[in-house]
C-alpha cells in the first residue's frame, strides 16, 4: 500500500496523480484536518504532527510513503526526518527536479507561511538549478479558501491575484509549493497568463512512486483508496467524492491527537 498525507484536502491532488499512474495501487490516505491550516503553525508543532503523521502511516504497513505536503517537507529540511521504516518521498526534491526541467531561471515559489519562512524551496532549486533566482512568498488566504470549497470566483480569483502580486513580474515559473493550491490553478492560469510555467510538484512526485513500486516489484493490489480524516467526517465524505470522482468512498475517521506532540 502507499501511504500519503497531508493537513487537508490538498494532498487529495497527489493522491489523484499517483491513481492516474498507478490504477491498481492500493493507497491510504490521511488528511489531517483538525490541525489545518498547517502553514500557520509553529515549527515545533509541525514536527510533532510530521513525527506522528509518518509514524502512523508507516505502522499500516505502507510500502512507500508519499509526501503530500510541503510544509511537512520544508521542516523535515530544518529538522531531519524522522527514522521510519518505509522510504519516503519527499515533495520538495520533486518539485526542484520538475522546475530544474523547465530550464526556466527565475522562479517564484508561493507556499504556505511556514514553507516560505523556512527558505527550504529556495535552498533545494539553487541547489538543482545553477544561477536560479528564487522568490519564495506565502498565501496562508488560500488553504482556508481550498478547505471550504471556494476555488471559483471573486474571492478566489482576488486571494490569488494578491498572491501572485508579491512575485516580480519577471518570473518565468512558478511552483505551487503547497498541494491545496493546484485546485486554484484556473485562477492562476487566469491571473498569470500563459507565458508563465505553473509547476505542480505531484506530477514529478507521481512518477517517482511509479518507478519505485515498479523497482520493488510491481504492485499487484486491488486499486483501492482509503480515506482518512481526523476532521468532520461528512464533509470529507463529500469532499472526497467530488474531487476523486467516486460514488462511495472508503472513508472513515480518526481521533485528532492533541498538541503539543513529542
Ligand atoms: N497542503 C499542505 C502543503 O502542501 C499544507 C497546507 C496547510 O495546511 O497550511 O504545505
Amino acid at each position: 500500500v502507499i501511504g500519503l498525507f497531508d493537513s487537508g484536502l490538498g494532498g487529495l491532488t497527489v493522491v489523484r496523480r499517483v491513481r492516474a499512474r498507478l490504477p491498481h495501487a492500493s493507497m491510504l490516505f490521511y488528511a489531517d484536518q483538525a490541525h489545518v491550516p498547517y502553514g500557520d503553525r509553529t515549527a515545533e508543532d509541525l514536527l510533532g504532527l510530521l513525527r506522528h503523521n509518518l509514524r502512523w502511516i508507516d505502522e499500516r504497513g505502507a510500502d512507500a510513503i508519499v509526501m503530500a505536503c510541503n510544509t511537512s517537507c520544508a521542516i523535515a529540511d530544518a529538522y531531519g526526518w524522522p527514522a521510519v521504516r518505509a522510504p519516503v518521498l519527499d515533495l520538495i526534491d520533486a518539485a526542484a527536479f520538475s522546475a530544474a526541467r523547465t530550464h526556466c531561471k527565475r522562479i517564484g515559489v508561493i507556499a504556505t507561511t511556514a514553507t516560505a519562512r523556512s527558505g527550504a524551496y529556495g535552498r533545494r532549486l539553487r541547489a538543482a538549478i545553477a544561477d536560479a533566482e528564487v522568490y519564495e512568498v506565502s498565501a496562508p488566504a488560500l488553504v482556508p479558501l481550498v478547505e471550504a470549497g471556494t476555488l471559483e470566483g471573486d474571492v478566489a480569483r482576488r486571494a490569488v491575484a494578491e498572491a501572485c502580486a508579491q512575485l516580480p513580474r519577471t518570473v518565468d515559473a512558478v511552483v505551487f509549493g503547497c498541494t491545496h493550491y493546484p485546485l486554484l490553478d484556473e485562477q492562476f492560469a487566469k491571473v498569470l497568463g500563459s507565458s508563465v510555467i505553473r509547476i505542480d510538484p505531484a506530477i514529478e512526485q507521481a512518477e517517482r512512486v511509479a518507478a519505485l513500486i515498479e523497482s520493488q516489484g510491481g504492485s499487484a493490489e486491488d486499486g483501492s483508496t482509503r480515506y482518512v480524516t481526523s476532521g468532520d467526517l461528512v464533509a470529507f465524505r463529500g469532499n472526497v467524492a467530488r474531487m476523486m470522482g467516486e460514488s462511495d468512498p472508503s472513508v472513515m475517521q480518526v481521533a485528532a491527537e492533541e498538541l503539543p506532540l513529542r
